[in-house]
Order: C-alpha cells, then structure tokens, then sequence
C-alpha cells in the first residue's frame, strides 16, 4: 500500500514557468483595437500555411487555491510556413480573458504556443483552379497574411484576389503594409520571380469610415460592382477558388453566395472550391 502524505497548498509559491514558452520578438500596435505580434519558433513546429494554433498565458491565481492554469484561445498563424519566427495578429478585447493582457505584451515577454496546429484554410483543401480569392472581415486577415507571403500561392494560380471589409480605416492598415512590403519580400521574388505581386488584386473596403471604397464586400459582390472594378466575372466553380474567414454572419452569407454560384465546401479530406474558417467564435 502507498503512504499518503497530505497535500498542502503554499499560496506563496513561484508562478511556474510556462509551458511551451516562446519569446516575444516584436510587438506592433496599429489601433486601440488591433495589435500584432512576433515570437520564436520552436524547432519542431511544423504548420501548413493557413492554420491556427492555441496560444495564451497564465490566467490568474486561483483566489482559493492559489493555483494558475493557461489561458489558451485559438490564433492563425499570421506568418508562412517557412518563416524561422512566429507571427500573430490579435484584436484587444478591452474585457475579454485573454487578450485584456496579451495586448500589453513586450519584447522579451514569454507566450504559449501549443504545439498542435490545425485548420481548413489550407492548400491541401482546395482543387486546382486559375483564380484564388480571399475574403476577410477584420482580424479574419491573419490566415491570409500567412498564405499570401507562401510561394503555393503564386505557383498554383495566375490571379490571388484578396478582399478585406473592416469597420474603420485604420483597421485595414496591418494587411495593406503587408501587401506593399510583397514587392520588396526577397524569397517571393526570388522563388515565383520578379513581379510576382503583380498576380495580387487587394480589395479594402470600409463600413462606418470614409475611405476611398465603402461597402461589404457581401452587398459589393451582389449589385455586382466588385466583379466591375476588379476586371473579373463572378465566381465560377471551373475557375475560381476560394478561402473565407470572418465573423459568423460574414461567413454564412457568402457561404449561401458560393452556393449559388455553384462552388462546393472543402475541406482537408475532401477538396473542393472553398473552404471556411471562423475568426472568432461568438
Ligand atoms: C479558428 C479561430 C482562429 C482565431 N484566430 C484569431 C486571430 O488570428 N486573431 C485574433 O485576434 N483572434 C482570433 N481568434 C479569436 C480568439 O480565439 C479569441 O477569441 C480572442 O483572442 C479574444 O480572446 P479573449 O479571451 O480576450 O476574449 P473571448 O472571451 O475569447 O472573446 C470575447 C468576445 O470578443 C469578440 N472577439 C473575440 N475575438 C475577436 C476577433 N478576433 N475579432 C473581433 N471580435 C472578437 C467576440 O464577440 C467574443 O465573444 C480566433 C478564433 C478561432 C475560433
Ligand atoms: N471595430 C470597432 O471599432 C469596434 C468597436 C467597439 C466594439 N466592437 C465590437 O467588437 C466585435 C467585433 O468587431 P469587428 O469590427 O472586429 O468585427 P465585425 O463586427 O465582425 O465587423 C467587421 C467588418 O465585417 C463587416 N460585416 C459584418 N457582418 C457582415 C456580413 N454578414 N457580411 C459582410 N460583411 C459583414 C462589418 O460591416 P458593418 O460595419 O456593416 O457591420 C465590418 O466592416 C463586435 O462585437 C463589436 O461590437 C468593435
């Protein structure tokens, strides 16, 4: 028989170190709203361009128990496969569990990174086609961030069509500078060739902001003036591919859209036109 010593909790104890810790290398805040962030990358993560992981920090002690456990919550990958750092775009949510603290994170801060990723927003789940779209609603762009620096892209399809509806202008900027930084990405240049990003339209459009193009992209596509400025006719399933990510109603609607134009859901046992994924869970 095992002796059974009693079990004695010591409220003053060290918060343990974290599991699965990686090390912030940069911190970029665009709004009161939006931030993005680097971290090292553990030599064995492997990840397939499009996915998400589960990173977090410690949540708080226990008031009772004095005990921490981590706050985890489900983030795509903003960086692309190949890149030896992690990077990662986030929404403050002024009360939300996790991010109230992640959004005052600092170089040399420690993160958790689960080291499972997974996800429908991938290659691997769409069959060939000449037309890549990507549809994004605020920090629904991260997936795309990570798939538009990945050389697949260019080298499956002649045109990559990404469109982004945010509520504000400012919101837009971490996928804009992302984009205009593609002309001058050195491995892209080097791997598709010079001028690649001249394969890439990007498609801003605001709601509650004036900016140049207003609009969801949902209500644009329907009275058929994204097509017109684009240059490209309507989805066709015997052409075009696509990959979604935003809030729920976002990705209903232009689920029933693509429907209607004829796509079908893939997913990673089965490809097909286009894949989901939610942004955040409501
Ligand atoms: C598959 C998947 C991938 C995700 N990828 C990202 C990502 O790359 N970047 C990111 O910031 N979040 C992402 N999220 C959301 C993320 O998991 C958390 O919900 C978010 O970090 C907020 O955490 P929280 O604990 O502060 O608040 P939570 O309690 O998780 O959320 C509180 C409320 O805030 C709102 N909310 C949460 N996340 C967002 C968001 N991203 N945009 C707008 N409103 C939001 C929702 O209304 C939610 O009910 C993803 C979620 C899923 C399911
Ligand atoms: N962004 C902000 O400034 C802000 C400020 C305070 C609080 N919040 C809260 O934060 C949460 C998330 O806000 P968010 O702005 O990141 O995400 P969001 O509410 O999902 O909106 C992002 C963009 O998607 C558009 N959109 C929403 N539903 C759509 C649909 N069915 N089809 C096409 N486009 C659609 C929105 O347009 P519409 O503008 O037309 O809805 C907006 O431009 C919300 O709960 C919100 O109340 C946001």
């Amino acid at each position: 028989m095992t002796e059974m010593t009693p079990v004695t909790q010591d409220k003053t104890k060290a918060v343990p170190a974290l599991p699965d810790a990686q090390t912030v290398t940069e911190v970029k805040h665009y709004t009161d709203r939006l931030f993005s962030f680097r971290c090292t990358r553990p030599a064995s993560l492997r990840f397939r361009s499009g996915e998400f992981v589960m990173i977090g920090l410690m949540g708080d002690p226990h008031p009772e128990t004095g005990k921490v456990k981590p706050l985890l919550r489900a983030y795509s990958i903003a960086s692309p496969s190949w890149d030896e750092e992690m990077e990662f775009y986030s929404i403050k949510v002024p009360d939300g569990p996790l991010t109230s603290k992640l959004q005052h994170i600092k170089v040399g801060d420690e993160v958790i990174l689960r080291p499972k990723p997974v996800g429908t927003l991938v290659h691997d789940a769409l069959l060939p086609g000449k037309r890549l779209w990507f549809f994004a609603t605020g920090t629904g762009f991260a997936p795309f961030a990570s798939l538009l620096r990945e050389p697949q892209t260019y080298e499956d399809y002649d045109e990559v069509i990404i469109t982004h509806t945010c509520r504000e202008v400012g919101e837009l900027t971490y996928g804009r500078d992302l984009i205009e930084g593609l002309k001058q990405d050195e491995l892209l240049n080097e791997v598709i060739g010079e001028g690649f990003w001249k394969k890439i339209k990007y498609y801003p459009t605001t709601t509650r902001e004036e900016s140049p193009r207003m609009g969801r992209i949902t209500d644009l596509m329907k009275s058929g003036e994204a097509f017109a400025d684009l240059g490209v006719p309507p989805l066709n399933k015997d052409t075009d591919r696509a990959m979604i990510c935003g809030n729920m109603a976002f990705n209903l609607e232009l689920k029933a859209m693509f429907e209607d134009y004829g796509l079908e859901e893939g997913a990673n046992s089965k490809p097909a036109h286009y894949v989901v994924e939610k942004a955040f869970l409501d």
